[in-house]
């Protein structure tokens, strides 16, 4: 319980931190909030605010998520036991977390992004081949559509999958896990996946609707 609060706690508070607001601020003066798609995310900032806060709000949203699963992993290795089972949820319970506080930061009334990028991260660090198959998967989708929404929505839905194909073969087939392992690891994938789907309710209404905006770079002073 400690191992979870703990690491729940911390990771809620740095995902809180909206860098694509912060970003956007410092170089537009403006809330992206209330700019193009109103998305407070990595795909807004690059169409409405620019490639320099955009580049920035990539590498620092990606940052946190990995910073977060960090500590998560370290904290549950030093509270239960570095190797053991229980230790490897560390990094779920804090990746989520994590953009649990992105999607719902703290120190931003609550209203933040969709959590794509930051679940990335969280992906990368429960398994590297995990992230490399589902972000093949949203590059290819994005590009030939030109919609981000789409290749976010396809990725996001399928990770789940993913994950548990990693887990089965690589983890429970060789015995190094429970079954309960697999079941928790699974529905804690779902619930990330359908998080991030509903912060997209407004994107897949567009898409079915036509009027979703392609993929724009902002050409400005930035
Ligand atoms: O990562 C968010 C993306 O899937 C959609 O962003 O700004 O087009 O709603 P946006």
């Amino acid at each position: 319980i400690v191992a979870i609060a703990l690491s729940a706690i911390i990771s809620y508070l740095l995902g809180s931190i909206s860098f694509s607001i912060i970003f956007t601020k410092m170089f537009e003066k403006k809330d992206i909030r209330t700019m193009g798609s109103g998305n407070a995310g990595m795909t807004n900032v690059l169409r409405s605010a620019g490639i320099k806060p955009g580049l920035l709000t990539i590498f620092c949203d990606f940052g946190k998520g990995i910073l977060s699963c960090f500590i998560g992993i370290q904290i549950f290795a030093a509270l239960l036991g570095s190797g053991t089972e229980l230790a490897r949820y560390g990094v779920y319970i804090a990746g989520i977390a994590c953009v649990l506080g992105h999607m719902f930061p703290f120190y931003f009334g609550f209203r933040g992004g969709k959590g794509v990028l930051t679940t990335a991260a969280v992906l990368l660090m429960i398994y590297p081949p995990l992230i490399a198959v589902d972000f093949s998967l949203f590059l290819v989708i994005a590009i030939i559509s030109k919609y981000v929404s789409l290749g976010s929505v396809i990725a996001a839905s399928t990770f789940p999958l993913w994950g548990w194909m990693f887990n089965y073969f690589l983890l429970f087939r060789t015995g190094q896990v429970s079954l309960t392992y697999m079941t928790i690891t699974t529905l804690l994938l779902c619930f990330l996946s359908v998080c991030i789907d509903i912060r997209h309710r407004g994107n897949i209404s567009r898409l079915i609707h036509g009027t979703e905006k392609k993929f724009s770079l902002h050409h400005g002073s930035h």
